[in-house]
């Protein structure tokens, strides 16, 4: 999509159409009047039928309009003054993205009349972006091909002191969605077109084209940094296991850095605990906590966030096999500490737990992990929101601020000793399964063990990471939920 930005007049553009953002009226106020009166009273007709109030989402299309070149003007409902916010915007476009009125044209405008906050800018190419994705990589012929024609985007204000402001937050707003559009790419993806090997080869090829540095860890690799609880998960796939570790620099030197963790199993069938049939195949989405880990970092470095990253993803399939890990097998983790795996469904954590140990080479100043870890989540917060935990109070309220900013809504969990004793194995040091009560705190409090002496955040992106039947800006099926709060996390980071 190309961005073009103007300030004043935008009568003479040649364009399909011009958007206009227009929040909830009930009668033509003075910045709808000129309009009205070069549309024939169009929407003061539209008012009376109540056909388009300016309700979220709401969409009239005007033709004839006088006093523009443009083929037609496309009124777009942003909704109530008053509850206002980048979401509204977000969601208004990513509404408009899929009609008609705007995919069958190649270029528009969308005017911003009265509309100065940089995130509403930010939020109207991001929810134009989302809400338009689809995943056309197996499709064939006609199929195929985009039945969306519209290149180029025009945002327009009057206020010229303005323009600088709107056109970095939302070009801004185009690299973010292009990162979210990575992570629901990378998601989509079946596991025989993703493995881990190819998730490595993946991450190594956007290294190449956004130039960081990224190592790859293979089977030999992995067991020589002592990985058991990693291998224990693998050991069961004919596809090998893979450890990819990305670098960024993007702040002072001896700065420590900020390591974000990404759970990356390519294919989760549960193991010998084999999971049931039904809905399976929605477990080839089991890596988005390392997509969309991989997704941040590198829209980080796009947008050259002035901090140091690394992104660690342990990326392995979970299978049953001859030569798969069973039921009560007891892994060395590379902390040293032992587990037994009570449950092979359980996997996440394991390989989590040796990422979490590996992370202290970085000798981090703070630790995210993000992963589908826990079916419980469902019974938590539903597909609404993304239940956190961790043990630093300044962290959890940074990533509020970051949910806050970008509607990925997060609500933080506790961690307690009784939590903590479901955890214990009576033959190990751990057990890999609390059972039923409190599954996504338990998990929680499981990773807890391998932690450094650092500040950490768990994100739990289980169920929320796939939309079951499509909203505004976020189509059916994989949604790259947490790419938007980690960048924002990181571009307002604070030392905790
Ligand atoms: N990948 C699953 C969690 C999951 C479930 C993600 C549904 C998305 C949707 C994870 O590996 C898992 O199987 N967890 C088990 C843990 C249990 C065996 C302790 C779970 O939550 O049931
Ligand atoms: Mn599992
Ligand atoms: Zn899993």
């Amino acid at each position: 999509m190309d961005l073009k930005f103007t300030a004043g007049n935008i009568n003479e553009l040649p364009v399909g159409a011009i958007v206009y953002f227009i929040s909830e009226f009930d009668k033509i106020g003075k910045d709808l009047k000129p309009l009205d009166e070069c549309s024939g009273n169009a929407i003061t007709n539209l008012l009376k039928t109540t056909e388009f109030t300016g309700k979220n989402g709401e969409i009239a299309v005007l033709r004839n309009v006088d006093c523009f070149k443009a083929m037609k003007v496309i009124l777009l409902g942003v909704g109530a003054k008053k509850s206002l916010n980048h979401d509204s915007f977000r969601k208004a476009t990513g509404i408009l993205s899929r009609h008609k009125s705007l995919t069958s044209i190649g270029k528009a405008v969308f005017y911003f009349d009265g509309f100065e906050d940089a995130s509403f800018f930010q939020a109207a190419i991001e929810g134009y972006l989302l809400g338009s994705f689809k995943f056309l990589e197996f499709k064939t012929g006609n199929d195929k091909k985009s039945k969306n024609f519209l290149k180029e985007i025009t945002f327009a204000i009057d206020n010229k002191k303005l323009l600088n402001r709107l056109e970095k937050a939302a070009t801004q707003g185009q690299i973010i969605a292009e990162g979210q559009l990575l992570a629901r790419t990378l998601g989509m993806t079946p596991s025989n077109y993703f493995t881990p090997t190819d998730f490595a080869n993946k991450a190594q090829e956007l290294a190449k084209t956004y130039k960081f540095k990224c190592r790859i860890l293979d089977e030999p690799a992995i067991k020589k940094e002592k990985m058991g609880a990693l291998i224990g998960v693998s050991q069961g796939s004919v596809e090998p296991p893979r450890f990819i570790i990305c670098e960024y620099k993007g702040g002072p030197a001896n700065r420590a850095p900020i390591v974000l963790i990404g759970k990356g199993v390519t294919f989760d069938t549960g193991g010998i605990s084999l999971k049931p049939s039904l809905n399976m195949g929605d477990m080839k989405g089991d890596m988005c906590g390392g997509g969309v880990v991989l997704s941040a970092f590198t829209t980080a470095v796009r947008l050259k966030i002035p901090q140091n990253i690394v992104a660690l993803i342990p990326t392995v399939e979970n299978m049953p096999s001859g030569h798969a890990t069973k039921p009560g097998d007891i892994h060395v983790s590379r902390k040293g500490l032992t587990i037994e795996n009570v449950n092979t469904d359980a996997e996440g954590r394991l390989i989590l737990a040796d990422a979490l140990d590996y992370a202290n080479k970085f000798n981090p100043q703070a630790v995210i992990d993000v992963a589908t870890l826990t079916g419980a989540t469902l019974f938590i917060l539903g597909y609404a929101g993304i239940p956190i935990m961790g043990n630093n109070q300044k962290m959890k309220d940074q990533f509020s601020a970051a949910a806050d900013a970008t509607a990925e809504k997060v609500w933080a969990l506790p961690i307690w000793d009784e939590h903590r004793e479901q955890m214990k194995s009576s033959i190990a040091d751990l057990t890999n399964s609390g059972g039923r009560p409190a599954g996504t705190i338990t998990a929680g409090a499981f990773l807890e063990n391998f932690i450094g002496d650092w500040p950490w955040l768990h994100v739990d992106i289980a169920y929320v990471d796939q939309e079951p039947s499509g909203k505004a800006y976020v189509p059916k099926g994989i949604t790259g939920i947490g790419m938007r709060l980690l960048v924002n996390t990181l571009q307002n980071w604070k030392k905790v």
